[in-house]
């Protein structure tokens, strides 16, 4: 069957990379989280007390950052200059920071530029805010995934406590709604629905409901 890209964005922890892990593994794609991508960088800043606000001390970084995935027990793992800091990108720490860093325009370039070479072979399921509108452009299947804020934040916290990091349901819902005003104003690729995304609003969707739908729109997507 045609490999396609498919494009996942939409808003802070609505379901992005539970859908695309699903879906990519039903498809036997490669599943890439571009968050988890910027989520390294605001590590590496935070543990080498790099200024971001000093665009030159940015330039100069960006080259020692080295990001990339390996599957541990099945699972999807970040490592940071060959290191797996898969457990520290979901920190709070990062949680507040990722947004201002993301703002970043070489920042985003140096991603992109990887996230684009990622997606050559097509056979590629990426999440994140711009994958639609910059990073793939062309992808042939773009979703646009929302859910309440509440919703939202109320899995983050699963997630989070499930993980063993419980943190306050409150600082939650307030991380979320940061990150998603930073990512819809910023100037430099801002969190939107590109023009043909499909919208969907998980918030009373099952996961199993959610990859049925997508999964048909796949196979309409592969079959023309
Ligand atoms: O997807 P996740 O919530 O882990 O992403 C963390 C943050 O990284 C987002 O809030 C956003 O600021 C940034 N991001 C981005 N562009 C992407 C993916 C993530 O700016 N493509």
């Amino acid at each position: 069957m045609k490999k396609i890209i498919i494009a996942i964005d939409g808003h802070s922890s609505c379901g992005k990379s539970t859908l695309s892990n699903e879906l990519a593994e039903a498809l036997d794609y490669v599943y890439i989280s571009s968050g988890k991508m910027y989520r390294a960088v605001t590590l590496y800043f935070i543990e080498n007390n790099i200024s971001y606000s000093d665009q030159a001390i940015v330039d100069l970084a960006l080259p020692d950052i080295n990001i990339h995935f390996e599957k541990i027990d099945g699972n999807d793992t970040t490592f940071l200059n060959g290191r797996n800091v898969e457990s520290e990108i979901i920190s709070m720490a990062v949680a507040q920071q990722v947004s201002p860093v993301a703002t970043i325009p070489a920042v985003r370039r140096a991603m992109v530029q990887q996230q684009q070479q990622m997606g050559l072979q097509k056979g590629i399921v990426m999440d994140g805010r711009d994958i639609g509108t910059v990073v793939f452009k062309d992808a042939e299947l773009k979703i646009f995934l929302t859910a309440s804020e509440n919703v939202r934040a109320q899995r983050r916290y699963d997630e989070l406590l499930a993980k063993g990091k419980p943190v306050d349901f409150e600082s939650i819902r307030q991380n979320l709604s940061t990150r998603d005003r930073i990512d819809s104003t910023r100037v430099d690729s801002p969190l939107r629905q590109a023009d043909d995304a499909v919208l969907l609003d998980n918030s009373n969707l099952s996961r199993a409901e959610q990859l049925e739908m997508i999964k048909a729109l796949v196979n309409l997507r592969t079959s023309i």
